[in-house]
């Protein structure tokens, strides 16, 4: 027979994120859901995978460090709550049922454990959507510290037991608790209000939702996590280390899988977004920040580092450069120690080699500044040849000035451009110039004392005594 009821729309996702713990074992000034995880904190990683799941809502309570953790996610559309003082996970999804509906599945996820991944959520999710409450659970080698799950003979769910409150029996169980569930709005709201806290750590704890589940005859089914790395919770530095490298391998398995040859993907960062054409080569040791978008063939030598940038095709980044708010064209060779700061736009084919700094600047097609150069709040025209020690000069102490260079200009070494400055198309510094004044098209200008040789003159020497 076909299903001739008219379609329902699913009930909404509201998602609780407890985040109100102290994370003592930190050692640190900051909430432990603001330590960053790949260059974000753990915090928005797990509403990311909220935002995932299409959650109506989002809820945050909040605890230790409430005004911070507020702060840092002033722009995002959450609702906080606070729990003060914080009295147990049960303690804290009650503070937050104020927030949810009764029609909506609820799913409760943690701050602080940030890799879980959607896809494994869905299955509670489709349980708490048919009535029951959805758990997550993980089979560890060693289950010490965490809620074990007692099953019944026939594999039902029975309870959890935290470990401070499991029999020697109980203790044997691999089986554990993630903490994180699914059920029924108005249900939960419920078993929340009966918790008690007549257990080893006083605490209202919400792992007891499941006996009343199943006192209430709700079915409760626990999904087992197939990677136990997801589950994974941070508690202090050592296993945020570690988590910080199942990232950054995950990062490298994408990359790899999309074509990018990495020399060592253990020794790759990325704490943002990097998006790579074909064929991009990425040597060891390399850091991506914010977004940063690598053309066709691109090669990334070892150590540097790119944060918010884009390079052209075919462009190379030899070793230990650090490119920061760039845009480079195609064909591009940068360092090795180059430095690209904010607001630097290379043309096609521009060379920016050794110990030169490029800031708010743009260089056009194929022009040059090889070595030991500053170049800040310049134009640079096509084809210009920028001597080694080159230096503009744009800052008076007071205000920024900008020094303008036209085509095929050629600038000797050693030259400063006293800012603002205007350099004609085809003109020629001659080396150690300091130009103070504009430099016409097409002449060599120069300042330079005048070179004399002083015939007969002696070198000085110790003791006063004059040689011969
Ligand atoms: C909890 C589970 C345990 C599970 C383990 C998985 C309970 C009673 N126990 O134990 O079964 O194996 O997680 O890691 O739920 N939090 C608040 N307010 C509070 C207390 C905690 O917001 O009053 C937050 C914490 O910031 C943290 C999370 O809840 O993000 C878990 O709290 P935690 O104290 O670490 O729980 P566990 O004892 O590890
Ligand atoms: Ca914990």
């Amino acid at each position: 027979m076909p299903d001739t009821r008219p379609p329902q729309a699913p009930a909404p996702v509201h998602v609780v994120v407890l985040a109100a713990g102290k994370g003592t074992r930190m050692q640190s000034a900051r909430p432990k859901v603001l330590q960053p995880l790949a260059g974000r904190a753990l915090l928005a990683h797990v509403l990311d995978t909220a935002a995932r799941l299409d959650a109506q809502r989002r809820i945050v309570v909040v605890g230790h460090g409430a005004g911070q953790v507020q702060a840092a996610f002033a722009d995002a559309a959450l609702h906080f709550c606070l729990q003060q003082p914080q009295l147990g996970t049960g303690h804290a999804v009650r503070q937050a049922a104020a927030w949810f509906d009764d029609d909506a599945v609820v799913l409760v996820l943690y701050g602080d454990v940030p890799l879980v991944r959607a896809a494994t959520l869905q299955p509670l999710l489709d349980a708490a959507r048919a009535g029951a409450l959805g758990l997550l659970s993980v089979e560890l080698d060693d289950p010490s510290g965490y809620g074990r799950i007692v099953r019944d003979a026939a594999g039902q769910v029975q309870r959890i037991v935290e470990h401070k409150d499991a029999s020697g029996a109980e203790r044997a169980i691999r089986e554990v608790n993630t903490g994180i569930l699914a059920a029924p709005g108005a249900q939960l709201r419920r078993w929340v209000a009966a918790l008690r806290d007549d257990n080893a750590q006083r605490e209202y704890y919400l792992t007891d939702v499941v006996a009343l589940a199943r006192a209430d005859g709700v079915a409760v089914h626990a999904s087992v996590a197939a990677r136990a790395d997801e589950t994974l919770g941070v508690n202090d530095r050592a296993q945020l280390a570690a988590l910080e490298r199942i990232v950054q391998r995950r990062n490298a398995d994408a990359q790899l899988a999309a074509g990018v040859t990495l020399a060592d993907p253990a020794r790759f960062d990325v704490r943002g977004e990097l998006r790579c054409g074909r064929d991009v080569f990425i040597d060891v040791g390399c850091v991506f920040e914010g977004v940063v978008e690598l053309g066709d063939g691109v090669v990334v030598g070892a150590h540097c580092v790119l944060r918010d940038c884009s390079l052209g095709a075919g462009t190379r980044v030899e070793a230990f450069s650090h490119v920061d708010g760039a845009r480079c064209g195609d064909d591009a060779r940068i360092g090795p120690y180059a430095r690209l700061r904010p607001g630097t736009e290379l043309a096609d084919a521009v060379h920016v080699g050794n110990f030169t700094e490029v800031k708010n600047s743009t260089l056009g097609h194929a022009s040059k500044a090889n070595h030991l150069s500053y170049v800040g709040d310049a134009t640079v025209g096509a084809r210009v040849n920028i001597g080694a020690g080159t230096i503009t000069c744009n800052y008076d102490g007071a205000h920024k000035h900008r020094t303008v260079i036209d085509d095929d200009v050629f600038i000797g070494s050693d030259t400063q451009l006293v800012a603002p400055v205007h350099v004609g198309a085809g003109a020629t510094l001659g080396a150690g110039t300091t130009l103070t004044r504009d430099a016409p098209a097409q002449q060599l200008t120069v300042s330079r004392a005048r070179q004399v040789s002083l015939a007969g003159w002696k070198r000085p020497r110790k003791g006063g005594q004059q040689e011969g």
